[in-house]
């Protein structure tokens, strides 16, 4: 061994790089991107104004906005050929499983994406590509595994609007956009559009930093998110509250079972390895789940389930003791079901929102030329021995 290792599995405690992106404050429960409070920006930005702050560093003026909204708008659009890749998959596919397989597949439409030595001009071509056909293709991904007709985008509805319609309309009716979904959505993105280096953000630079492409590096982002302990949670959430309705409600039930250390079952929506206080972004979003549950005039049983769920673990020892608190998955479900999302696309709507910080964070890592991630490891194998022929093994 070579100097003195130090093991921090998980990297609990290891800075991994230097990042002016996004800030967390886990014990004071503060998040900002680029230094813009997320309060300020879920109740007045736009999702691509936030993903224009997060990937060029500042908010846009009016004509810097409108180009980018307009540029991504122009690029909606995929290759005739992506209709065909969705005819391999067998239909069970898991839309996460699609997603990152025909994110990672731009770099065969768009070879000369994969050059280490792109110009900025040509790096900002590639991010519009992303932002705008993450979204067709995301919504393509859900019409696919329903056998609806797929839908083109729209070229006259702006980036939330244009996926709604993308992924609810037919042909057979008209689709009437609902500016209160199309609202919820706004901000249901931005809440997820970075949070500095989360498992699936370290993944995007860690791949990147072997000079992979922005859609490589992105496409195993999205594998990673896909895990249930992390973007994975938010699908897993609403599989756990309507477990407990099918069980009859009973949520000290389920808070033994999380409880118990015999018993593999976890709170899905609780915890996080960074806010020790409440997540900044599931207060937000809890109380954006009232206002549009009330403004679509739904009453979801699952949402009294979660709220009766959060109070019994907020009042709880095991989860007071270990600062367990409600995160970002906790309650997007329960809005994401309100406005129509089916379960399984959940997670598709975490790497949805999350893309302009991965994208935010690979430019980063480029530009300040960091060089390729290459961790150590404490050796716990055999000791040297001899190569044995097949005939004295046992
Ligand atoms: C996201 O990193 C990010 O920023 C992620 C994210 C983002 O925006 O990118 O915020 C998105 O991934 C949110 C997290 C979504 N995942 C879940 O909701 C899954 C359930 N949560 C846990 O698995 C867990 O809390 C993690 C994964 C979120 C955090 O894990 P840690 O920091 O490694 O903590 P741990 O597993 O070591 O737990 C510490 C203790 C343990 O008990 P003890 O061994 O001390 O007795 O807390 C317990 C754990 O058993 N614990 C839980 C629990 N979470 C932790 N017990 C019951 N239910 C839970 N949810």
């Amino acid at each position: 061994q070579t100097g003195y290792i130090t093991i921090d599995s998980g990297y609990k405690n290891t800075g991994a790089t230097k990042s002016a992106i996004t800030f967390l404050d886990g014990e004071e429960g503060i998040l900002r991107y680029r230094g813009y409070p997320i309060e300020q920006l879920a109740e007045q930005s736009s999702f691509i104004e936030v993903a224009y702050l997060l990937i060029y560093g500042k908010l846009p003026t009016q004509a810097e906005l409108d180009d980018f909204s307009h540029q991504i708008t122009k690029h909606t659009l995929v290759h005739e050929d992506v209709r065909k890749i969705f005819d391999g998959f067998p239909s069970a596919a898991h839309p996460m499983a699609i997603l990152s397989s025909l994110i990672c597949s731009l770099t065969a439409f768009y070879p000369e994406s994969v050059s280490p030595d792109l110009s900025k001009e040509e790096i900002d071509l590639n991010v519009i590509r992303l932002m705008a056909k993450i979204s067709t293709i995301a919504a393509w991904t859900y019409k696919n595994n329903m056998g609806h007709p797929l839908n083109y985008p729209r070229n006259d509805l702006d980036y939330c609007a244009n996926f709604l319609y993308m992924m609810f309309s037919f042909p057979t009716e008209k689709y009437e956009i609902d500016p209160r979904i199309v609202s919820a959505l706004n901000k249901l993105l931005i809440l997820h559009a970075d949070h500095e280096q989360n498992c699936s953000t370290s993944t995007v630079r860690l791949v990147g930093s072997a000079n992979a492409s922005l859609y490589g590096s992105v496409s195993a982002g999205i594998n990673a998110l896909w895990g249930p302990l992390h973007g994975g949670a938010n699908q897993e959430v609403l599989e756990m509250l309507q477990a407990i309705q099918k069980d009859g409600g009973d949520t000290s039930k389920f808070i033994a079972k999380a409880k118990d250390k015999n018993d593999s079952f976890r709170l899905m929506g609780f915890g996080h390895r960074v806010y020790k206080n409440f997540d900044p972004r599931a207060k937000i979003i809890k109380k954006a789940a009232d206002e549009v549950l009330s403004a679509l005039g739904i009453n979801d049983p699952l949402l009294k389930i979660a709220q009766e769920l959060e109070q019994a673990a907020l009042t709880d020892e095991y989860f007071i003791e270990r600062k367990l608190y409600p995160n970002v998955d906790f309650y997007s479900g329960i809005i994401y079901r309100a406005i129509g999302i089916p379960t399984e696309m959940f997670t598709v709507m975490f790497a949805l929102g999350r893309l302009p910080g991965w994208i935010a964070q690979w430019k980063e890592m480029r530009e300040n030329k960091e060089p390729i991630g290459r961790p150590r490891q404490v050796y716990t194998g055999e000791l040297e021995r001899d190569y044995v022929g097949i005939e004295q093994r046992s």
